[in-house]
């Protein structure tokens, strides 16, 4: 008998979180290291997000709470979802788990049975193939072509549907691309859901404040009232408030779907931490101003990292609509050859070389499921954006 259960066949240790290991790793060896890895905002926690989480410490807030979340927390995502997205929900379809991961996590756990499908549009978030494959289900993989702007066409999605469909998981803006689906690509798809009432959707929202000028966020049970009944709305503090490290992410949904995630929760972690909770409540209810200014901050930042991008021989780089990742082309670079020898094969081999011969730690398209690409987070300073695109530069013109 094995030790390990045949479930870890199925799955593989998060590439993104590999790159952020290996690139602390090499710091430690005292390389030079500028990591446009890292999914999560470089800003701080704003200070008074930071205060509401110290209060509940000082105030005794430290004990176990109810499993999928506080009441007032729970109010909290109403008012929100309300505010932000037009949508009506009561504390009693409402789950609250650390992070949106667990979220989507204990989602699948608690509908998926062996054998059934979950239409995975790319490039897509690298966790969802996995978390559908330790789930028990199969990730139906639906490609999202760069020529579209990397959206799943309405047609694809709906080749894509069988009588084993349960879930379409979908993400606007998108990790990795920034693509935006809006009212009007949406609407579209949404369309052919309705022609499908077995297919449940699970909108993961967690970029929806970091939208860029010409692109309005919208979600689907916003835009087709008829699917929020078998709608499962994925949001959290994690990239919105810079809250990355607190843990908090939260659902909208049916009662008896948000029941049935709360028992694997109950049974798992019990409930998600009762001071990010707190801070959590204090994120949702007060000032809501900075978050604008940070999105255009961002939109800065890729306006730059698009035009430098796009100015280099052999790469082709996408305008996103939110979110800070870019996810260019390198097309034009496949086959070429470093100075020392190494022939870049593939995105996973031009990764690796530009890692170790220059420094710069991105992770390789194949990860999302689309190749030859290769994904840039530009959360960080403008100084070390900047080095990092000379850095690219260097290097792809060192290619031959
Ligand atoms: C698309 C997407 N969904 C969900 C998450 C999970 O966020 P968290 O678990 O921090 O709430 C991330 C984080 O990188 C993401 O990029």
């Amino acid at each position: 008998m094995t030790l390990l259960s045949s479930k870890m066949s199925r799955i593989k240790p998060s590439p993104t979180v590999a790159v952020t290991s290996l690139t602390a790793q090499l710091r430690r060896e005292g390389r030079d290291i500028i990591s446009l890895g890292a999914g999560e905002p470089d800003f701080p926690t704003p200070d008074h997000i930071s205060a509401a989480g110290k209060r509940a410490i000082d105030d005794g807030k430290t004990r176990y709470t109810a499993p999928d979340g506080i009441h007032e927390l729970k109010t909290a995502i109403c008012d929100k979802f309300l505010r932000d997205n037009d949508l009506t929900y009561v504390p009693e379809q409402i789950s609250v788990s650390a992070g949106g991961k667990q979220i989507l996590y204990n989602a699948l756990m608690a509908t998926l049975d062996e054998g059934d499908e979950v239409i995975v549009p790319s490039p897509y978030w690298v966790s969802y193939p996995d978390m559908v494959a330790v789930s028990g289900g199969t990730p139906v993989v639906v490609e999202g072509r760069m020529e579209n702007g990397f959206r799943m066409t309405p047609e694809d999605l709906e080749a894509a549907i069988t009588p084993k469909t349960k879930w379409l998981i979908f993400n606007s803006p998108s990790n990795p691309t920034g693509a935006g689906y809006s009212a009007t690509h949406l609407r579209a798809i949404c369309d052919v859901l309705l022609r499908h009432p077995h297919v449940w959707v699970m909108t993961d929202d967690m970029y929806e404040h970091i939208a860029f000028a010409g692109f309005e966020f919208s979600t689907p049970a916003q835009v087709e009232p008829d699917l929020f009944d078998r709608t499962l709305t994925v949001n959290g503090v994690s990239k919105a408030y810079s809250m990355t490290g607190w843990r908090i992410g939260y659902a909208g949904g049916p009662e008896p779907l948000i029941r049935a995630m709360r028992t694997i929760q109950s049974q798992s972690t019990t409930n998600p931490c009762s001071i990010s909770q707190w801070a959590a409540v204090e994120a949702l209810n007060g000032p809501q101003d900075f978050i604008a200014d940070r999105a255009v901050a961002f939109q800065r930042r890729r306006d730059v990292v698009v035009d430098r991008l796009n100015e280099i021989d052999g790469v082709t780089c996408p305008k996103p609509d939110g979110a800070f990742y870019v996810f260019p082309s390198i097309a034009g670079l496949i086959g070429k050859k470093t100075p020392e020898g190494l022939i870049i094969e593939n995105d996973e081999a031009f990764a690796k070389a530009l890692l170790q011969t220059s420094g710069i730690a991105v992770v390789f398209g194949a990860a999302f499921g689309l190749s030859p690409h290769f994904r840039i987070s530009y959360a960080l300073a403008d100084d070390d954006l900047t080095q990092a695109l000379d850095r690219i530069e260097t290097f792809c013109a060192s290619l031959s």
